[in-house]
């Protein structure tokens, strides 16, 4: 079957078989599986569109992580915290925002509880978030896990699941939903699935954002190509920090 044969390999056994069938079906109808060259092209086409999905975020160094782990002392030891964030390209953007994000999103929204949806490596940023209960959900099992260990280690509340969200029924409710820099990579899997994410989310609050420069710092994107969204969900709030644009939506739930 295609998607043993996709995740037969080490950087992709740790996703979750619906988010790989989901990128597989974006290919329908392409190529001839019957055919083997057509097959092995099909493999490689699905793997490049995974590491750009998922993979493209991790930095050099990322194997290290576990052991920078072992040196955190405590759940909110910033400087390790740090060191860790910087690991994976969109906390690294978001690291030294963090401060001013959390207390700007403590001020409009009282949260003692976050859902985080594609998660990454976010947990790290609870020393700035503040000690709240903390659920994430990401389809790589490897950060999953990775997650899991320090919020064990500290006996932290929460925890993260693997798992695609778009294939999920239902996800907790919680003060906030977390949807950082997401909702363009889950359009670009389904058009559509923002919207019935939405419906999905049953937090009174959720905050989106979006990049406005490309990966890794680059040149500035249009916000411009934001305007569906904005179009779909009307926001409370709107504000730029560091190289995201934020959106804060109230619902009646
Ligand atoms: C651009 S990164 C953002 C990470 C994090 N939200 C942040 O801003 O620090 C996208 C994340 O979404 C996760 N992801 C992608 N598709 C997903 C899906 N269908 N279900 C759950 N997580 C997904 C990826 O594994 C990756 O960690």
């Amino acid at each position: 079957m295609i998607l043993e044969e996709v995740k037969d390999k080490k950087e992709y056994r740790g996703l979750s078989d619906a988010f790989v069938s989901r990128v597989v079906h974006l290919y329908d109808g392409k190529y001839n599986i019957y055919v083997e060259k057509e097959k092995k092209k099909l493999i490689k086409e699905v793997r490049a569109k995974l590491r750009e999905l998922y993979g493209a975020f991790r930095l050099p160094g990322y194997q290290k992580k576990e052991k920078i782990l072992v040196q955190m002392k405590s759940w909110d030891d910033k400087e390790t915290a740090e060191r860790i964030l910087s690991l994976h390209m969109s906390t690294l953007e978001r690291m030294h925002s963090y401060q001013k994000l959390y207390a700007r999103l403590q001020q409009e929204i009282p949260f003692k509880t976050v859902l985080d949806i594609g998660c990454g490596l976010n947990v790290f940023s609870l020393p700035w978030m503040g000690r709240v209960d903390y659920y994430g959900i990401d389809v790589n099992k490897d950060e999953v896990d990775f997650c899991n260990v320090y919020l064990k280690k500290f006996e932290l509340t929460g925890g993260v699941r693997w798992g695609d969200v778009l294939s999920l029924d239902t996800v907790v409710k919680t003060d906030v939903c977390f949807l950082f820099k997401v909702l363009e990579g889950f359009e670009a899997l389904e058009r559509g699935s923002t919207e019935k994410l939405l419906k999905k989310i049953t937090s009174p609050y959720i905050v989106a954002s979006f990049a406005t420069r490309s990966l890794g710092g680059g040149k500035a994107i249009s916000a411009r190509r934001l305007k569906w969204f904005e179009a779909l969900v009307p926001a409370a709030e709107k504000f730029s920090l560091g190289g995201e644009v934020y959106y804060i939506i109230k619902r009646n739930v």
